[in-house]
């Protein structure tokens, strides 16, 4: 169903890190696409004029994928600035003001989480919430109890179809490539179950540390930062039953299946780690516990994938930046040698760039009846998409399409599975920036041939 497009943008958290780094791209791409053709009113208490906001969009888009003349000078022309606090109504008088006629605002939380109440309260007790649209950033909520309030707050004031909790993975070419590649090809499904599928390992690894964002690491930890939201995104995709299609409904109903059979996490199945140096970031406390890798094993307790490991870490400052999933194949029976030849696998990778490629096993030139390892590539990109992600999810929401977006049911389930590994409730182990995490993680894989690293 065709939904009204919004008629105004307004974006909390104008003068921040993330409109900086990805909200002022992808404004100036949709903007030259002709599709910002409504006030765009960026709202922050910075003490800063237009000016200044014009300024700071200038410098993000020639740091971020780069300024384009045309796109920038329209956002330039429908960019507007209230500089006010989020607690006080005059800020909100202002921004009804500035609406004006618009029936159908589109408001962007790009602030923390423990200020949506808030800001949710002030819009609706301004009449800025009628016929409105919000966009919620992650973490949504800080655990379960936290996630279901923000929940009932924002429902206060908009129906769950105008809520749309944003995880930019989802807008990633290469995340949903892993659903077309799985579904759009007749040789994946057959295999895609416990029957042939071994075990599959999910990877996150940044080759930097906190960069300046240790206040809010200390918040959240790699736990709450990337793996209840991106990982089990990529989890979700990799793991799904068939849509019927890709409708809103039906493809966000598989989804949330697949989180309802994972078994809550118990402290055994969880190694957290802490990299060397971490303590001495600005903002972090000097005996902090909070994890900046962390490794876990879930298990899906469905027809498909009961019994099937999935392995899942994520971590800061490891030896390189990448994403990938992998799905190991069983082995077949040892008829050219006394050991079973090693697994085939699926590899999917969605950082920094795209590829899916098949491992394989080829005969060696020779005598002998040994192979070597090949890998049949099917796709492989670089992926410049860091800006498409933002653009096209913050047009699907000025489009009233929730698809891309995590519902309600799910994003509680994604914070049950976890919770009761939350907030350093087991040890943290110390690990060598630059290594691949602390040794007990080591253990968690050992009894399937250990992790796969990405190159
Ligand atoms: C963000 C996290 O959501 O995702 C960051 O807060 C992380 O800690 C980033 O670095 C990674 O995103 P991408 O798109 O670069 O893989």
């Amino acid at each position: 169903m065709n939904q009204p497009t919004s008629d105004a943008l307004v974006f909390f958290g104008a003068t921040g890190d993330l409109a900086y780094k990805k909200i002022f791209p992808a404004l100036q791409r949709l903007a030259k696409r002709g599709e910002l053709n409504m006030p765009v009113i960026g709202v922050a208490k910075s003490g800063w004029t237009l000016e200044q906001l014009k300024q700071r969009a200038q410098d993000s888009v020639e740091h971020y994928g780069g300024l384009d003349a045309e796109g920038f000078a329209k956002l330039s022309s429908v960019l507007k600035y209230i500089d006010g606090d989020y607690t006080a109504p005059e800020t909100f008088r202002q921004l009804r003001q500035q609406l004006g006629e618009a029936k159908r605002p589109l408001h962007y939380l790009a602030i923390p989480p423990e200020m949506f109440g808030e800001v949710v309260k002030q819009l609706q007790a301004m009449g800025c919430t009628e016929g409105a649209r919000v966009v919620v950033e992650k973490p949504f909520g800080r655990d379960l109890d936290s996630a279901q309030k923000l929940n009932v707050i924002l429902h206060t004031a908009f129906d769950e179809q105008d809520v749309f909790r944003i995880d930019h993975y989802l807008g990633k070419n290469a995340v949903q490539n892993i659903l077309f590649f799985r579904f759009a090809n007749a040789f994946v499904e057959p295999i895609w179950n416990r029957r042939y599928v071994e075990s599959v390992q999910i990877t996150m690894a940044e080759n930097f540390g906190v960069a300046g964002r240790g206040a809010f690491y200390e918040q959240a930890g790699a736990l709450r930062d990337v793996v209840q939201n991106h990982l089990f995104q990529l989890l979700s995709n990799v793991a799904m039953e068939p849509p019927v299609d890709m409708a809103n409904r039906n493809l966000r109903d598989e989804k949330v299946k697949v989180l309802r059979g994972i078994r809550t996490v118990e402290p055994g199945d969880v190694v957290r780690g802490q990299f060397r140096g971490y303590r001495n970031e600005a903002g972090v406390k000097p005996d902090s516990t909070v994890e900046t890798y962390v490794a876990l094993r879930l298990y899906i307790d469905s027809w498909r994938w009961k019994g099937v490991p999935f392995y899942i870490r994520a971590g800061k400052s490891l030896p390189v930046t990448a994403t990938e999933v992998t799905a190991i194949l069983r082995q077949p029976p040892a008829i050219f040698s006394e050991e079973p030849p090693t697994p085939n696998y699926l590899r999917f990778r969605v950082t920094p760039d795209l590829a899916i490629a098949i491992g394989a096993l080829v005969k060696k030139a020779g005598d002998d009846m040994t192979g070597e390892p090949v890998e049949l590539l099917g796709t492989e990109a670089s992926d410049p998409s860091e800006f498409l992600a933002y653009e096209e999810l913050l047009d699907d929401a000025m489009h009233g399409d929730p698809t891309r977006f995590a519902r309600e049911d799910y994003v509680e389930e994604a914070w049950r599975i976890v919770q009761p590994v939350l907030d350093n409730a087991t040890s943290v182990h110390e690990y060598e920036p630059g290594s691949w995490g602390p040794a007990e993680a080591e253990k968690l894989t050992a009894p399937d041939g250990g992790w796969r690293n990405p190159a």
